[in-house]
């Protein structure tokens, strides 16, 4: 929301005084000084008139978490555990998943109350490289790299899938980075070739790396340099 709208919602202020007060000065977000009215707030922003608080500003939260096979990523299900479920937080319903897994795709998850920072990580747009590897039943040929490359046709979305680096560990195991998170996209793009995935682990966004020392089912905070480098 705009600091103008935030503040003229406050009972004390006028839509005038509200102006007055930005060029006055006596506007904090954050403990800075804002007097630009388009300044966005958020509600982890903390805002202050002169020595009186109007928001304190919730805190922002941010986990990554080692998701194991055989486990949802949906905040609730009615038949296996959740990721949300591995998490021994307070009020877990504020928290959501920026990124899903499939059920028996294993690997990096970040998990915030943060849906600004999840929205940019992962809308399209972003082209954010995520890094998986991959087992398949049958052997992966060389073909498969200049073909991921030059985009996979999805008849579904109608769309074919940006380029995506494929890099061949041994006769039936691969590391793929993709920029896209479409529905079930990498066992859709080796799919096109007839082989089944049989197991998947995501090994980074961006430039995030699953914490080696994180067991499956395990998880932690991100440091706020990590939170940063998005
Ligand atoms: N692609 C898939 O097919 N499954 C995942 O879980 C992630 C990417």
């Amino acid at each position: 929301m705009r600091l103008d709208r935030f503040l003229s919602n406050q009972p004390q202020f006028s839509r005038q005084q509200v102006r007055l007060l930005l060029i006055e000065k006596r506007i904090r977000v954050d403990g800075r000084v804002v007097s630009d009215p388009h300044h966005e707030v958020r509600d982890f922003s903390r805002i202050e008139y002169d020595a009186q608080l109007l928001q304190a500003g919730k805190p922002a939260r941010y986990f990554m978490l080692h998701k194991p096979p055989g486990c949802v990523s949906a905040t609730q299900d009615p038949e296996h555990p959740t990721v949300l479920d591995l998490l021994d937080e307070p009020d877990k319903h504020d928290l959501h998943i920026a990124g899903r897994l499939d059920f028996n795709t294993s690997g990096l998850m970040l998990i915030t109350n943060d849906g600004h920072w999840s929205r940019h990580l992962t809308q399209p747009q972003t082209k954010m490289p995520k890094v998986y590897y991959v087992e398949t039943e049958q052997v992966i040929g060389a073909e498969y790299v200049t073909q991921f490359n030059e985009g996979i046709y999805f008849a579904y979305e109608d769309l074919t899938t940006q380029p995506a680096g494929l890099q061949l560990l041994g006769p039936c195991s691969a590391r793929l980075s993709i920029v896209e998170g479409r529905y079930h996209q990498v066992k859709r793009m080796f799919g096109y070739f007839n082989n089944k995935v049989v197991r998947l682990h995501r090994e980074s966004i961006g430039p995030l790396v699953l914490d080696s020392q994180l067991a499956p089912g395990q998880y932690r905070p991100l440091s706020p340099e990590e939170v940063g480098l998005f």
